[in-house]
């Protein structure tokens, strides 16, 4: 897996030879990989009884809204990236959408600054699109009836499940907005009494709304009972959300983006993600830098993936945003003579201030709210027996959303309305800057790190990847995916490798937890400042090598590999 340099470099590779102990689970058919046990059960099972991988995306999918209600969802939103044996693909964005009475200002108060309304209560959430995004999935490429993969979530919800250390961890964190709500306080956490690890939850209402959704459809969701029923508990508590919000939303099939990268074949996620034109463009500045002739993790390669980091979320402030609303200028970011600049302007032995990149924003950039870890989204891969290769990355934005659940509904609701730039130069939840490009506009989807991805070498599947982690998702897939296609480490090794992170502004170099000693002094003394983070990306990948399926997700979580 190594490949040794010089002598003088030997260092970062001892260290990654220390971390590399772990083998991927591998197998031969089928795999999949998520972040709750339960739900990777449930894709296997669908894969072996003969489902192929999208049937499986769907099973784990609603089996995830109960299992892993931290952002396992159907009130939230997400994409799903599909390519199927015969190379064909395929992009649902079924990403949230601003009400129709949401307006540009909707989140500035009376003293001009944002309130924190696009996190907390009603008004946060926009127009929920899973269920539609998986209904479509279903219709154009799956296999299998739909009740039957909303079965195994009905079963995990009516019976219940026996509650993991995490979840149970996750239930008491101090911040968890499932305080805040009467009805998320009730079911979630017993009116004072969270559940322990061990201890069963069930989640009738839950069940009663998944019954219903497998017998009738997205109609259930987006014009029968449910939908009747979430916009009058919107109504009655200030929500925006009507039913007609919910009968106009839409799934849209858009053209994944595609580009290459050495012997690979890059597809991933278009706007509104603004993480496949990151991928991209970073792999653009990388080219033709050598920058990996020192190891994963070596000053050289870290400063140089950082500055790369540093110009896209320039980038990404000014003119990324719902290319339906915005003209978002996709080819000329991508244009191999722009990379070809941005790449001019990286000094090889020093930090490039912040300050000197991209165009003026303002320079106060305190986050309304800090990062944190919890803050959650999920992602998980699928591949069949075939070769289709499916990767879903899906979300509540925070922590259980914004804590509410719908009464009477049992799902809880997102508050994805965070993700737009509420104002020109105010940093949202996860300190990015917006513009124009991703102001609030009704029917609009906010712009999203989110960026499921797959690769093929040679015309063959060969990566599928994705992660969670907010404004880090983008420099945290980038990452693994190059540490597997240019430091050839397997999945697990790829996924549990310490991560580092950089988005402009603020001007701060991130290091995780573990991250090398002697790589960060390194760093500091080429001018960045650092700073130690376990708030990263949480990874989850597949790797196809001589079609052996290996699957990594990180050691230091709770997620499973389920393959045959
Ligand atoms: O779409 C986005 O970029 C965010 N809503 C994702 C939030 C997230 O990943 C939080 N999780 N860790």
């Amino acid at each position: 897996m190594i490949r040794i340099v010089s002598p003088c470099l030997l260092a970062p590779y001892l260290f990654i030879s220390a971390l590399s102990a772990k083998t991927p689970v591998q197998a031969k058919h089928g795999m999949v990989v998520a972040q709750e046990p339960l739900a990777a059960d449930a894709g296997l099972t669908v894969l072996k009884s003969g489902g192929n991988a999208i049937d499986a995306a769907i099973a784990v999918g609603f089996a995830l809204a109960v299992t892993h209600p931290v952002a396992g969802n159907i009130g939230g939103g997400g994409f799903m990236l599909i390519r199927l044996a015969d190379g064909r693909t395929a992009f649902l964005d079924f990403r949230e959408c601003a009400p129709k009475k949401a307006t540009r200002d909707m989140y500035i108060g009376s003293d001009g600054n944002p309130t924190r309304e696009s996190i907390v209560g009603w008004r946060s959430s926009g127009v929920p699109g899973t269920i539609a995004g998986f209904e479509t999935a279903r219709q154009k490429y799956g296999s299998k009836r739909w009740a039957n993969l909303v079965a195994p979530a009905i079963k995990l919800a009516r019976e219940g499940f026996l509650v993991s250390d995490d979840f149970a961890a996750s239930l008491r964190g101090p911040s968890n907005p499932l305080q805040l709500d009467p009805e998320s306080r009730r079911i979630f956490l017993r009116n004072g009494r969270p559940y322990d690890a061990g201890e069963t939850l069930k989640q009738p209402e839950l069940a009663s709304t998944l019954e219903r959704i497998a017998a009738n459809g997205a109609k259930e969701f987006y014009q029968g009972e449910t939908a009747r029923q979430l916009a009058a508990a919107m109504q009655a508590n200030g929500g925006l959300i009507t039913e007609a919000d919910l009968r106009d939303y839409k799934t849209i099939e858009r053209n994944p983006l595609n580009g290459d990268y050495k012997e690979f074949h890059v597809i991933t996620s278009p706007p509104p993600s603004a993480g496949g034109v990151g991928l991209l463009q970073m792999m653009g500045m990388l080219e033709g830098t050598d920058y990996d002739s020192a190891g994963p993790d070596s000053p050289k390669a870290v400063h140089y993936e950082a500055e790369a980091m540093r110009r896209f979320y320039a980038d990404r402030s000014e003119y990324l945003g719902d290319p339906d609303f915005y003209n978002v200028p996709v080819r000329q970011l991508l244009d191999k003579k722009y990379l070809n600049w941005r790449r001019g302007t990286i000094d090889a032995t020093r930090a490039t201030p912040s300050d000197i990149i991209g165009p003026g924003l303002p320079k106060s950039l305190d986050a309304r709210v800090s990062w944190k870890e919890s803050e959650e989204t999920t992602h998980y891969n699928v591949v069949d027996e075939k070769g289709n290769a499916v990767a879903v990355t899906y979300t509540l934005n925070n922590s259980y959303g914004n804590g509410i659940t719908a009464p009477g509904l049992g799902f809880l609701l997102n508050d994805e309305m965070d993700d737009f730039a509420a104002k020109p130069g105010a940093p949202n939840m996860f300190g990015m800057l917006g513009s124009d490009a991703n102001a609030i506009e009704p029917g609009k989807r906010p712009l999203s790190s989110m960026m499921p991805t797959i690769i093929t070498k040679n015309g063959r599947l060969f990566m599928v990847a994705g992660a969670p982690g907010g404004a880090r998702i983008t420099t945290g897939v980038t990452e693994v995916i190059l540490d597997v296609l240019d430091f050839h480490m397997n999945a697990q090794d790829a996924v549990d490798l310490p991560r580092f992170h950089e988005q402009w502004k603020p001007d701060v170099l991130y290091l995780q937890d573990g991250f090398p000693k002697e790589n960060q002094e390194a760093l500091r003394k080429m001018g960045y400042e650092v700073k130690p983070t376990n708030a990263v990306a949480r990874v989850e990948a597949i790797v196809v090598d001589n079609g052996i399926l290996a699957g990594g997700t990180e050691s230091r979580l709770h997620g499973k590999v389920s393959g045959y």
